[in-house]
């Protein structure tokens, strides 16, 4: 997979389908950028690197030397010599500088993947996949760079990271570390990003890209609502089918920038890294950094090809613990249907009612600890309320345990109210800047991770309140975004390291977590889906998508996270109407089949909903049992979106022997005097037949079944019955028969 070839000096990293060459050029060993595309047969085209064009190379051209930094692919590119591009590594000396180039020194070709200490990272074994190790430095700061590219056996992937180590005899400062970075020419690109706000996460925005520097980032503290930590660059004429797309997807969960810069002489840098803005972080001697790791697909088969290629390598090589390949739980959550207002005996008539139903567990949400009657308290005192939870919680989890349910709890452990015994007796425990006014969001503070002693005391509140009774989820929320950086334990030159402190706190508590209870699902959420990124799916194998479960609002949050991210892993729930966000009033049914796209659940108070939608429940129960395999393992196709025709949205699951399929279709509006619409189906296989079944939104069987050609239903279609009347949804079931 990843072999060097000594007389060309370049580097051939090889994936099934792609390729991946790096070069060595010149007595200075610049390191730089020759190809990432299709497969290749040979390790050549060197030429791409352009240093037999003017101004040729430094050594042989001294006299040009900012010219050729400033045209070179590098491969990793350092700030402050002369390439003016956007840098990936910029430092700062003890004696106030900045500036560093790096050379090749050494390499190392191995089996597997080293983990990064510290971090969530993809995976493989010594069958799967082969690392790469380039060894660069800098010999003016004594700076030695690592970058590691992984590439695997059975995905069009490959996996980057950067670690840096000061091999120097003075301390430095990185001001700036990106993880990844691929300098090619520029073409007709379109560049793909995800966008939105609280309760509409991840809308897709493609645009054509231009001069100049065109990025997405968060200096939230998370990897937020806004923006995502992904970008994808695709052909102008790239579709779901067919053309050229380059993604990066960053396996981070706090502040990111994801960047393209096309330049003077159209080479576009494409870049993804840590957010530089007040990122400054201190190597004394003998000390390193390392980088979170990014993952790269290219395909040349379209954004289909994209998201599979994501889809099945984060299954496979992201995804971790017992219910990462399982379906989860039915569960019934108390927010939507109380918020703070509920004590056990509402809570095990919602129990009741929903185990009679089919719903396998119940999640209780915020408002359960110290005195949190309203948002405005509490957060860090974590000890069972048993004014509202009478006899305490292993008294209410066993009532539900004899219902057969689960019992689930919800947690937001990195926040802390200045109203909490907690702040009362620990001021310093929140981030804040001395001497200023905190500034408080939803009326809380967020916790000062980077001290041992927080984590400490806050897990083993966690833990305690997990070991008292027989809970089996937790969902843990973070609601707030990251301001006044300030840690009460840094000393000044630190300072600039607490975002990213912050973050491997986080993730060391998570790690403790789930190694202490292996058993837990863990649903990651951040006040709906601010925290949807493959970091947090390294602990959690699903993630709340967004507080906004309005099945319409929903098609496009869905869309934009299932371009990346596998269906098993989105929270999905059918929640009230009027939805609570939007006030829109969809039917039962359709907000069923939307959230079957999902982890599947619901966010209402079941014993006040008529019983008419409470009749439908056990047919949704039952399609969750019967297709959830399908949408949790299946191949996604994209056959119609809603967000680009406004009119109906309509996707794909296919199982990998192409056996059995699932199409879902949601018409948003009518449309006066239409006809039924044809649609193409994808993914099944030519030469097979397939027995093709009309669903209602409600799983009943529609019309005859038909026996129709792979073929046929993908170049010819099917049709989808007129359906009067808004926001309504049917599905297409089919199954192989020879
Ligand atoms: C935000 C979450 O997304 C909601 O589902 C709910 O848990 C609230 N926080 C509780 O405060």
């Amino acid at each position: 997979m990843i072999t060097y070839h000594e007389r060309e000096r370049i580097f051939k990293l090889d994936s099934p389908n792609t390729s991946y060459m790096i070069g060595i050029v010149d007595e200075e060993n610049f390191v730089g950028h020759i190809y990432y595309g299709k497969r290749l047969k040979e390790a050549e085209a060197s030429y791409l690197m352009r240093t037999q064009e003017k101004p040729f190379v430094p050594s042989r051209n001294n006299r040009e030397r900012g010219a050729f930094y400033d045209g070179f692919p590098f491969e990793y590119p350092v700030g402050g010599l002369g390439d003016y591009r956007e840098s990936c590594l910029d430092i700062r000396t003890a004696g106030g500088h900045a500036g560093a180039m790096l050379s090749y020194v050494s390499h190392e070709i191995m089996r597997g993947k080293p983990g990064l200490c510290g971090l969530p990272a993809t995976f493989g074994t010594e069958e799967e996949c082969e690392t790469l190790k380039l060894v660069c430095e800098d010999c003016y700061v004594g700076m030695r760079v690592e970058l590691l590219y992984t590439v695997f056996s059975d995905s069009d992937v490959i996996t980057r990271s950067v670690r840096v180590e000061n091999g120097g005899k003075e301390h430095f400062y990185l001001t700036k570390v990106y993880s990844a970075c691929i300098d090619m020419d520029s073409r007709d690109y379109d560049m793909i990003s995800l966008h939105g706000s609280w309760a509409r996460e991840r809308h897709i925005q493609r645009k054509p890209l231009g001069y100049g520097i065109q990025n997405v980032s968060s200096f939230r503290g998370e990897s937020s609502h806004q923006d995502h930590p992904f970008l994808a660059l695709a052909d102008r004429h790239t579709t779901q089918e067919h053309g050229e797309v380059y993604a990066m997807n960053f396996v981070y969960s706090g502040n990111f920038r994801a960047q393209a810069e096309v330049s003077q002489f159209d080479g576009v840098r494409l870049s993804m890294g840590i957010h530089p803005e007040n990122f400054c972080w201190k190597l004394e001697p003998g000390e390193s950094f390392q980088a979170p790791e990014v993952v790269m697909v290219y395909t040349d088969r379209g954004l289909d090809a994209m998201t599979n290629t994501f889809h099945g390598f984060y299954r496979k090589h992201l995804l971790r613990g017992k219910y990462k390949d399982k379906k989860r739980p039915i569960l019934i959550n108390n927010w939507e249907a109380t918020y703070f207002d509920f004590d056990s005996d509402k809570l095990l008539s919602i129990a009741k009612e929903a185990a009679s139903l089919g719903i396998e567990m119940l999640v209780m949400d915020d408002g359960w600890f110290g005195r949190r009657n309203f948002d405005d308290c509490a957060l860090g005192d974590w000890v069972v309320n048993e004014e509202k939870i009478k006899g305490g919680l292993a008294a209410l989890v066993e009532e539900v345990n004899k219902l057969g349910m689960k019992f689930g709890i919800w947690f937001e452990p990195e926040m802390i109210s200045p109203d909490s015994d907690l702040y009362r007796a620990h001021p310093d425990w929140a981030i804040a800047i001395p001497g200023r006014p905190g500034t408080q969001i939803r009326q809380q503070y967020v916790l000062d991770l980077s001290r041992k002693e927080v984590v400490d005391h806050i897990y083993a509140m966690v833990s305690a309140v997990l070991k008292s009774a027989n809970v089996e989820y937790v969902k843990w929320d973070m609601n707030r975004q990251l301001s006044d950086m300030g840690s009460a334990a840094l000393p000044p030159d630190r300072q600039g390291e607490l975002y990213h402190r912050y973050v491997l706190a986080l993730y060391e508590m998570q790690n403790r977590l789930t190694t202490d209870f292996p058993d837990l699902l863990l649903e990651n959420c951040s006040g709906g889906g601010a925290r949807f990124d493959p970091g947090m799916l390294y602990y959690s194998p699903q993630i709340w998508c967004s507080d906004d479960a309005d099945a319409i609002e929903r098609l496009k949050i869905q869309e934009g996270t299932a371009l990346i991210y596998p269906l098993s892993t989105m929270g999905a729930h059918v929640s009230d109407c009027p939805n609570h966000i939007v006030g829109r009033t969809t039917p039962f049914e359709t907000r069923g089949v939307v959230a079957l796209a999902g982890t599947f659940g619901y966010e209402l108070d079941i014993t006040k909903i008529s019983e008419e939608e409470r009749n439908q429940i056990p047919g949704q129960v039952a399609m969750y049992h019967k297709y959830n395999d399908l949408v949790r393992e299946g191949d996604y196709y994209r056959i119609a979106s809603y967000s680009q025709n406004h009119m109906f949205d309509c996707w794909q699951v296919v199982s990998g022997d192409k056996r059995e399929s699932l199409v879902t279709f949601v018409q948003v509006l009518t449309r006066a005097n239409y006809r039924s619409r044809r649609i193409l189906l994808k993914g099944l296989s030519e030469d097979t037949r397939y027995e093709v079944q009309i669903l209602s939104a409600r799983g009943e069987k529609e019309g005859d079944v038909w026996i129709c050609g792979g073929d046929t239903l993908m170049s010819a279609g099917v049709l989808v019955p007129d359906m009067p009347g808004d926001f309504r949804s049917k599905l297409i079931y089919l199954t192989a028969v020879d």
